[in-house]
């Protein structure tokens, strides 16, 4: 099939939902967001895509830093529950019960049940369309040590992943589907027929 019709512009999930985090002035908010990437080795850049309309938008322009929060899949309530009510309207930290942890560099706190976290500092804005690109600089990370295998990198075994695939849908990823495969083309295809 194809279409012209993107009313429903959801081709590219699952997306993995991360919470962001912003302290701007005594008021600290979390809002959910599936369109956000690593954009930048060095420097380190990670870039979120919020749109005006979000009470944390604004926060962002004048906190000029956030926090970007790997969440796994139990702690869905917090994860969907900042995407579904704004700051504007509800305290979240309070609602959802957000258990916090101190940041190393920025004012803007952590979730202290993410797997992993971002602190940036915001670097760049750019208008998209409906949204704004947010590109921080991370200027520190945490991470959940315990969750990595003996390689170095985040064990399935140990995280469920919260992707998000539209719809108030979520999939996680289990561990049986992982695959370490080569990185020599020869390799990859002696190895996958
Ligand atoms: C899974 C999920 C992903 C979302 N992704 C984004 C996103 O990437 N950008 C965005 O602007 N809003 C996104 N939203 C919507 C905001 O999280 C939602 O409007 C939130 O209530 C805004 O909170 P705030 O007003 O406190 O900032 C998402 C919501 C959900 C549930």
């Amino acid at each position: 099939m194809v279409t012209t019709d993107l009313s429903n512009f959801y081709h590219f999930y699952p997306s993995l939902a991360v919470v962001v985090g912003v302290k701007s002035g005594a008021e600290t908010n979390f809002m959910t967001a599936a369109w956000h990437s690593g954009v930048s080795h060095t420097p380190p850049l990670y870039l979120v895509s919020i749109a005006p309309k979000r009470h944390t938008h604004d926060l962002i322009l004048s906190a000029g830093e956030f926090t970007v929060n790997f969440m796994p899949m139990e702690e869905l309530k917090i994860t969907h529950g900042c995407g579904i009510v704004s700051g504007s309207q509800v305290d979240k930290i309070n609602r959802l019960n957000i258990p916090l942890t101190d940041p190393l560099k920025i004012a803007s706190p952590v979730i202290a049940s993410a797997y992993a976290a971002y602190e940036c500092r915001l670097v760049h804005q750019y208008p998209a369309g409906d949204h704004t690109l947010f590109v921080g600089e991370v200027v520190a990370a945490h991470m959940d040590e315990g969750r990595l295998s003996e390689r170095g990198i985040l064990d399935p075994a140990k995280i469920n992943f919260t992707m998000y695939q539209g719809t108030n849908t979520y999939v996680g990823a289990d561990a049986e589907s992982q695959r370490i495969v080569p990185r020599d083309l020869d390799e990859l295809l002696e190895t996958e027929s």
